[in-house]
């Protein structure tokens, strides 16, 4: 579905303009700045979220599909039953005047019946494959710099997301074109039977306003959710060590991501993709930098090489 909407940074004919950058705190940012620039690479671990994040909000004028929202079940019926919860709850997402408290429980309803949907009406991981190469998503620009760059560093990225965990790896396959040994995902994970269907989710679901119930996930024993991670960047232990957080997000609930981590310092990034009037006062009082219009991942990119030269 296409919805271009009217925004701040795109014209009346529907170019966006220049990224706009907004800091509440310039002097705090620097200080903050500093103090990873000191501890060094070593003690810095990135946590990001997934959808409208890494990956862009708009593209070609369309928006960008979510890890749900691409997904193609084989079954027309069921498929349309889940945009319809799309389009009813994802303004509720992002509402600024729903209480935080009443948000979560329309959150937990959505998850709660998107899930469900998607075992009656059968799912199959053959139909992931293929959903995610037909999908409207793609990465920022710079996403690719960004994990090189920390990759080089030794620094690991923790993806967590409220999404879903199979598709997200198929994602990474499938528009990288090459894995990266300091990626691990946390997000809600399928289990399939002998057949390739879908027949439940592992654990506790893990919906956009919970992740800092989630958060201490991360420092758990790694199991076997981690495909190609190396256990000298990205083990359990050595992430703890990490006091030093870069967190990226695109909601205020990415914030509770950290929560449980005990760092030392955190920068938090957030990008304000839509509906900037209304939120814009909220989020430059939440992150300590937040991009306007859909914005590249390149001013990421700029400050960790700034950090680590
Ligand atoms: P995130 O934590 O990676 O941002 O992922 C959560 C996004 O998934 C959130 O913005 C809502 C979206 N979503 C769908 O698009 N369809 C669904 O059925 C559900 C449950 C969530």
């Amino acid at each position: 579905f296409c919805e271009r909407r009217n925004v701040i940074g795109m014209d009346e004919k529907g170019f966006l303009q220049p990224t706009e950058t907004v800091v509440a705190d310039s002097d705090l940012l620097k200080k903050k700045l500093d103090a990873l620039r000191f501890s060094g690479p070593q003690k810095l671990q990135v946590i990001a979220d997934f959808d409208a994040t890494l990956t862009r909000y708009w593209i070609d004028g369309c928006r960008g599909q979510t890890s749900h929202g691409l997904l193609k079940q084989g079954n027309p019926e069921y498929d349309t039953k889940r945009d319809e919860l799309y389009k009813y709850y994802h303004p509720l997402e992002y509402s600024p005047t729903i209480s935080r408290e009443e948000k979560t429980k329309l959150m937990e309803e959505w998850w709660g019946k998107s899930h469900s949907l998607l075992i009656e009406g059968g799912l199959t991981f053959d139909a992931i494959k293929q959903s995610v190469t037909a999908a409207t998503i793609a990465f920022r620009e710079g996403v690719v710099e960004l994990f090189e760059l920390l990759e080089e560093k030794g620094v690991p990225v923790l993806i967590f997301s409220a999404g879903l965990a199979d598709i997200i790896e198929e994602v990474l396959r499938q528009k990288l074109h090459r894995s990266f040994k300091n990626i691990r995902i946390v997000s809600n994970r399928m289990v399939f039977d002998d057949n390739g269907c879908l027949v439940s989710f592992k654990g506790k679901t893990i919906h956009s306003l919970n992740k800092n119930e989630h958060a201490l996930d991360m420092a758990a024993p790694l199991h076997d959710q981690l495909g190609d991670v190396d256990g000298t960047i990205n083990d359990s232990a050595s992430v703890r060590k990490r006091t030093n957080v870069l967190l990226l997000g695109d909601h205020i609930g990415d914030l509770g991501m950290s929560d449980g981590l005990n760092y030392d310092t955190r920068i938090s990034v957030g990008f304000l993709n839509d509906n900037i009037e209304n939120s814009l006062d909220s989020y430059r009082n939440a992150f300590d930098v937040v991009y306007l219009n859909d914005a590249s991942m390149l001013g990421v990119v700029k400050l960790v090489r700034q950090l680590f030269p």
